[in-house]
């Protein structure tokens, strides 16, 4: 069985994270619950920024807190030293609230809408990261209106296709996302911002997919940025002081992935930047970069409670369990695998075929197709593994199932950093008809 992070079994034979018994988690803050191993998340973080450092280059490393969004993640991103990439209005007041520093905070989104816009520029965020023409032209009048400079840079789509879940890639040419940058909308987008009195030009955005393995995709969308680059600097004498490379590092879910570690793809990456910058003396650019899962989804483990089992003679026994496609749809929607254990008989062989169902009024509910248990006794503890990225983020009210608790855990500790949503939560928004409506829809 494949143990993440500081992941052991203790001599009662149960799971421990960050050195805390897992079944003591459990009592405390109930089920489900998500338990994310913060020495893991720092060792991700500083595993990409060592690679910079010891390549000898610029680097922002901006966490995509898409893949997790919290006050708790956004302060320990914070004290790494990370920068954030955030794709909302309401991430980005998430970021104010956590006090993370505006100038590393990185705007996204293909439909920014005017007022995100404005408050970007209120809160003097580091970069808006410009996806289309109507946004060149709100931002510009902004800009203009409140004679203030903005840092941005245009995202491009390199025509890469990575090798993964169809649908989650997102750099091909035909993408709702960026500027193409062999049709020309690039350059025009480029021509458009460069000289712009308020506007601080700093170069190109592409990010080619997600859950990628393979480095050449990678190679390839900075060769081709980077030639971009040179020829703008011969047409126009502009330099690019920044190249963005995007996140999409792939992790290990089940065995069958083979990940390069994190900053392997970081490494290759700086090479071929540095190499062209060489070969074409040009500068060579800050980089930055922008993980989401790699630094937060082996970090996350989700606990649940086994309850009702049930056999389909000759076909598979379900178990089901205390959660489901509300707090992680990424089974039922990109058909993603995940590996499991049974937390509190770690010591038993798993050699029991089961599949792992949720509770939500859905067929399609089933987190694990086939999961390898011991038999499991309703009331085991179920923990499914590598869970911290895009799942909490995804996560829904479906069946109205209240959220799951999240905590941290480190060093013998931990707190609660989200807490589970309670019924009153469920209703928070609802408002009752009133009499004269009565009356109305009766
Ligand atoms: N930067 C940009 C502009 C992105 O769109 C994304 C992810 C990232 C960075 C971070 O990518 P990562 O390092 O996490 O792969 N919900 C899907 C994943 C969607 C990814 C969207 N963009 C999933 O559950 O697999």
């Amino acid at each position: 069985m494949h143990l993440y992070g500081t992941q052991t079994v203790n001599e009662k034979g149960h799971l421990t994270i960050g050195g805390v018994d897992v079944t003591e988690l459990v009592s405390e803050y109930g089920t489900p619950v998500m338990v994310y191993d913060t020495e893991l998340f720092k060792e991700r973080a500083q595993g990409f920024k060592d690679t910079f450092e010891r390549k000898g280059i610029e680097a922002q490393v901006a966490y995509a807190s898409k893949a997790f969004s919290s006050l708790a993640i956004y302060q320990l991103a914070k004290q790494q030293g990370l920068s954030l990439d955030v794709v909302s209005g309401g991430e980005l007041y998430t970021a104010v609230a956590a006090e993370f520093p505006r100038e590393r905070i990185h705007f996204h989104g293909n439909n920014k809408s005017k007022e995100e816009i404005l408050y970007a520029f209120e809160e003097r965020i580091g970069c808006i990261v410009i996806d289309n023409f109507l946004e060149i032209d709100m931002i510009k009048e902004i800009a203009s209106e409140r004679k203030q400079k903005m840092n941005v840079l245009i995202r491009v789509t390199p025509g890469v296709e990575a090798h993964t879940h169809d649908y989650i890639t997102t750099g091909q040419e035909d993408s709702k996302f960026g500027f193409d940058l062999k049709n020309g909308q690039t350059d025009e987008a480029f021509c458009a911002l460069h000289d712009h009195e308020y506007i601080n030009f700093l170069g190109m955005h592409c990010h080619i997919g997600s859950q990628i393995f393979e480095t050449d995709a990678f190679r390839f969308a900075a060769e081709v940025l980077m030639e971009k680059m040179v020829e703008w600097r011969k047409s126009y004498q502009f330099i690019c002081p920044v190249l963005n490379l995007g996140g999409g590092f792939g992790i290990r879910y089940t065995e069958e992935d083979h990940p390069l570690e994190p900053s392997a793809y970081v490494e290759e990456m700086a090479d071929v930047v540095k190499l062209m910058a060489e070969e074409c003396q040009y500068p060579i650019p800050e980089i930055w970069i922008e993980p989401g899962r790699s630094l937060v989804g082996d970090a996350g483990t989700t606990l649940y409670s086994a309850g009702s089992t049930k056999e389909v003679p000759g076909v598979r026994t379900y178990v089901a369990v205390d959660g489901g496609m509300s707090d992680n749809i990424r089974p039922a929607l990109y058909d993603a695998q995940y590996s499991s254990a049974i937390a509190n008989r770690m010591n038993e062989p798993h050699d029991h075929q089961w599949t792992i169902a949720g509770k939500c009024c859905e067929s399609g509910d089933k987190l694990i197709e086939k999961a390898f248990l011991p038999k499991v006794e309703t009331g085991d503890l179920l923990a499914v593994f590598c869970t911290g990225a895009y799942t909490y983020s995804m996560a829904s009210n479906y069946n109205r199932l209240p959220r799951p608790a999240v905590v941290f855990v480190e060093n013998g500790q931990h707190q609660l950093v989200v807490r589970r949503e309670t019924y009153e939560d469920i209703i928070k928004l609802d408002l009752p008809l009133q009499q004269k409506e009565r009356e109305i829809f009766k």
